[in-house]
């Protein structure tokens, strides 16, 4: 009998497709405009994910034309320092989206600086004005790892009306805003989490499966309807015997594959997406600015 394989859902071919696009599109704007778009990313302390995933975002900025403010501080940082920043950037006309690269280190409150950044330059769609935007269904900066999974499904033309989507996580950066997105895009969203009872149960009605959890393998091939579409978010470092470490997502690929109709592959999946939405976000930001 031949063994079924799941279509991969390749967010690196689709990032590079919007990355092209984004690219043609600052090369038309800039003789107007007189500058290129520009993304502060500010990152604070020296976590090693957090500094791979800003040279990341700068690379990627680099290639299509976006200029980079990037600033890195001191763990010592104070609140009050990084506040003075954020308002200088605010105000800073070659400055179209600001990012705070989350985790913060403790001593810092992370909810604080979001909310001080103009809700026009919140490129990574977590002020309360465009959360709220969001849940009214108005215009506004989406988040950019849920948009960027919404596009993915849009380019594989996986259909979302009046389908079951479940999404496993509630955060405010994943789970939360990817549920309003399914529900605008007129799913019936079920959101699971770590106080869900039978996340079995739950999970084989998904035709869309969304694990943004952040446990590695806690989605296997029997929590999976045949032929769902999953979608892993998770991202988790992994040790293996040989000493060597390795990305894995939250959903056990090698069975899953055989179950569901599409998957995203982790890494390749959403990671890339959530960059090219970030780009996506700080191009439309500069476009808004140069018509206003
Ligand atoms: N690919 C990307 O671009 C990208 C972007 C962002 C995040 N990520 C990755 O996505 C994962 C989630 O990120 P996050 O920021 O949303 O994490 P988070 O803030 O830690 O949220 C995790 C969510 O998972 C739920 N959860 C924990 N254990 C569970 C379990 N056993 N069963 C069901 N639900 C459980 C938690 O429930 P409670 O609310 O009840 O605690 C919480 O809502 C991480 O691996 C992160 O690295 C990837």
């Amino acid at each position: 009998m031949e063994t079924k394989t799941a279509k991969l859902l390749d967010g690196k071919a689709l990032a590079n497709k919007i990355q092209q696009e984004l690219s043609a599109a600052i090369t038309q704007l800039q003789p107007q405009k007189g500058r290129p778009p520009g993304l502060a990313v500010l990152m604070v302390g020296d976590n090693p994910a957090s500094a791979a995933y800003v040279r990341g975002k700068e690379r990627a900025c680099q290639k299509v034309g976006i200029e980079s403010f990037g600033k890195h501080f001191p763990t010592q940082t104070t609140q009050a320092e990084l506040e003075e920043v954020i308002a200088a950037l605010n105000h800073d006309q070659r400055v179209d989206g600001i990012l705070v690269q989350l985790p913060l280190p403790n001593h810092l409150d992370a909810v604080t600086l979001l909310h001080q950044i103009t809700p026009d330059k919140d490129v990574d769609g977590l002020h309360p004005v465009n959360l709220g935007r969001l849940v009214r269904g108005e215009p506004g900066l989406r988040s950019c790892t849920p948009a960027g999974i919404m596009r993915l499904l849009q380019e594989y033309d996986i259909p979302l009306q009046g389908k079951q989507a479940v999404v496993i996580g509630r955060s405010i950066l994943v789970g939360k805003p990817l549920a309003l997105m399914l529900l605008e895009a007129d799913a019936t969203v079920t959101i699971a989490h770590s106080r869900s009872h039978s996340l079995q149960s739950i999970t084989t009605n998904a035709d869309i499966l969304i694990a943004a959890v952040g446990r590695p393998g806690l989605i296997t091939a029997d929590m999976v309807k045949p032929g769902a579409v999953v979608v892993d978010v998770g991202i988790n470092r992994v040790v293996e015997s040989s000493g060597d470490s390795r990305l894995v997502g939250d959903v056990h690929f090698e069975s899953t594959a055989g179950v569901a109709e599409f998957l995203t592959p982790v890494p390749g999946g959403v990671g890339p997406m959530t960059v090219a939405i970030l780009l996506q976000n700080t191009v439309e930001s500069y476009s808004q600015r140069f018509h206003s």
